[in-house]
């Protein structure tokens, strides 16, 4: 089959995207003291040079003083880190490329293997990082409000850096994701509930929050997904009726597009269909979606970070569902990130040089 549906333009709000391959966001922890450097700036310049549609970064924190675990992950506030984004937005635009800073709040987590510890107890819904198991402190009302305002601040100084989207982290058991997961949301007051939809008040104030401070037509992607870190099985919506509770009111706070993150795209969402999460995701909101989880590539990212090395798959199961209209927009992680010239080799179907993805390419940034 022919990639070539995957090469028409994309245009949305503040997107104008020459094609619909997206760089999925992918943590490197090569921003020392918090400041992505020129390094990373080349690093991303390259994918734009490789023709990437849309390059989401890797997470980058917010203002919050217990927000990431790890001194080399970039921050989204202060002079010097704001800077150096600056830096990266201009060289992937004069690269001819198009980015979103990826916003996250790490939420509770557990202390790096270094051990340093932020100046602040990490902070979550409920004080828990995974069933029953205390990881940090539970939030005030206070304590939201500035989270809130944080991620607001940070949509805005994206806008005013130049960027062309903002995406919010929600997946992945992170902090808006700790939110929504009963396990590690047992709030007695507004923000939690037995259900979904209570839990998913925290995130819908935090959207609102972001599109007023953005604007109409500034477009924000939102990611989420089933699965935590915390527990590979979880699952949010066990049903179709239970994930339009969850989503919709999120797509009606201003969310545009939903990037909807699975280990492997081709896995059906519920009993029934066959379409995934990013298809349900679509089709529930009317919201355009991105899908994710090994495309292009044999296994997926979990048995990388466990030495797997994964070679090159073919994309014609990802192209009928594209061709059917289930998802708009395709992320590629690890493929992206062991080869900058991925989606020209797509283009030009030279599938023959693709050289699919070690767990030595994330030694470096190249
Ligand atoms: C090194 C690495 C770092 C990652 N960091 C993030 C991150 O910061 N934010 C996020 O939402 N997902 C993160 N992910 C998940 C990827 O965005 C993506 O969903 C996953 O790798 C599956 O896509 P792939 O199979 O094409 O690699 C990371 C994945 C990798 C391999």
């Amino acid at each position: 089959m022919t990639a070539s549906p995957l090469f028409q333009p994309f245009r949305l709000k503040s997107l104008d995207l020459k094609n619909r391959i997206v760089m999925a966001p992918m943590t490197r922890s090569f921003s020392p003291g918090g400041v992505p450097n020129s390094n990373v700036a080349g690093y991303y310049a390259r994918r734009a040079e490789g023709e990437v549609g849309l390059i989401i970064s890797e997470g980058t924190v917010v203002n919050r003083p217990a927000s990431s675990n790890d001194p080399d992950i970039p921050h989204f506030y202060g002079k010097k880190p704001l800077r150096g984004w600056k830096a990266v937005i201009d060289r992937v635009q004069a690269a001819g490329g198009v980015m979103a800073p990826q916003l996250w709040h790490m939420g509770i987590v557990s202390p790096k293997d270094s051990g340093r510890l932020p100046p602040a107890p990490f902070e979550g819904p409920s004080g828990l990082v995974a069933p029953g198991k205390i990881g940090g402190v539970a939030m005030t009302e206070p304590d939201i409000a500035q989270t809130i305002k944080a991620f607001a601040q940070a949509a805005a100084d994206a806008k005013a850096l130049g960027f062309n989207a903002v995406e919010l982290h929600g997946a992945h058991g992170y902090l808006i994701d700790q939110f929504f997961w009963h396990p590690t949301n047992q709030r007695t007051d507004g923000y939690g509930g037995q259900s979904l939809a209570e839990r998913t008040r925290f995130a819908v104030e935090l959207v609102r929050a972001v599109r007023k401070s953005v604007g109409p037509d500034f477009a924000i992607s939102l990611r989420v997904s089933q699965w935590k870190l915390q527990d590979y099985a979880a699952r949010l919506a066990t049903t179709p009726q239970e994930m339009e509770t969850w989503l919709v009111p999120l797509a009606e706070a201003g969310v545009d597009i939903f990037h909807c993150s699975q280990r492997r795209f081709w896995e059906p969402e519920f009993i029934g269909s066959d379409l995934n999460f990013a298809g349900w995701a679509k089709k529930l909101t009317g919201k355009p979606s991105i899908t994710v989880g090994s495309v292009g590539l044999s296994g997926d990212f979990l048995a990388a970070f466990q030495g797997e090395t994964s070679t090159p798959r073919s994309l014609d199961e990802l192209l009928r569902r594209f061709d059917r209209g289930d998802f708009d927009l395709v992320a590629v992680g690890r493929a992206l990130l062991a080869d900058a010239g991925w989606v020209r080799k797509i283009r030009e179907g030279r599938s023959f040089e693709l050289i699919g993805f070690g767990k030595e390419a994330l030694a470096t940034l190249s």
